[in-house]
């Protein structure tokens, strides 16, 4: 399968067949994450794969939240992670280390890019600077690659961002600075889901200056 169409089939699925996933393929599709591209090739990310049954559905579990709305919130239930994660074999947890990436922040003068969460302590201190770090896009762009090297497996993939980071910390014992950002599920589809529309080119896209 050339890259176009791995871009092009691509879908959300959340109905999986139960069919476990090879450790041979496994390891394929999770080392093309390791082989992302970073901010000074960091990798400040970590995966946590989770297989077994009672983890998967504790951290569905995790996955009912409430959901904020103009006239307040309300509870939202992933009904597909409730059964749970659509039956995926894998979930995965993708953790991000804020200290280990690059972090930009603006002193009122310039921005400054600095390569180490220490060099950026010394110079804040205790003051409050606006900062970010790269972080989640590079965690992003390493679950990216998965969702894309899953298809030529023949496997589905479904990005989850709405989640309880808290609790999803307690089930797997992830330290406290660690952040969670992205859950994944990943198995073989029960079905190929039709493909979600898109805004026009010339709305996402402009050329020399921003319109
Ligand atoms: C960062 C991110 C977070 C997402 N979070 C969820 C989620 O919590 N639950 C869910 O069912 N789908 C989630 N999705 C899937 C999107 O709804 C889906 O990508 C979008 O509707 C387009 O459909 P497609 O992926 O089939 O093209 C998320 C996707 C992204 C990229």
């Amino acid at each position: 399968m050339n890259m176009s169409d791995a871009i092009a089939d691509r879908r959300s699925v959340r109905d999986y067949k139960s069919q476990a996933i090879s450790n041979r393929v496994l390891r394929k599709v999770l080392d093309s994450a390791r082989l992302a591209p970073s901010a000074h090739n960091y990798q400040p990310w970590k995966l946590v794969v989770v297989s077994e049954e009672i983890t998967r559905r504790s951290l569905s579990e995790a996955c009912r939240i409430r959901w904020a709305t103009d006239s307040g919130s309300k509870m939202m239930i992933q009904k597909w992670v409730a059964k749970p994660f659509g039956n995926a074999p894998i979930l995965l947890v993708g953790c991000c280390l804020e200290k280990e990436a690059i972090i930009t922040y603006h002193t009122g003068k310039e921005a400054v890019v600095c390569a180490k969460w220490n060099g950026f302590h010394h110079v804040a201190g205790s003051k409050r600077v606006n900062y970010h770090t790269t972080a989640s896009c590079d965690l992003a762009i390493a679950l990216d690659h998965i969702t894309l090297a899953a298809i030529e497996e023949g496997l589905g993939t479904c990005w989850i961002g709405a989640f309880d980071e808290v609790e999803v910390k307690r089930v797997l014992s992830i330290p406290g600075e660690v952040r969670v950002v992205f859950l994944m599920s990943v198995g073989y589809p029960a079905a190929w889901p039709d493909a979600r529309p898109r805004k026009p080119s010339e709305e996402l896209i402009s050329y020399e200056q921003y319109s």
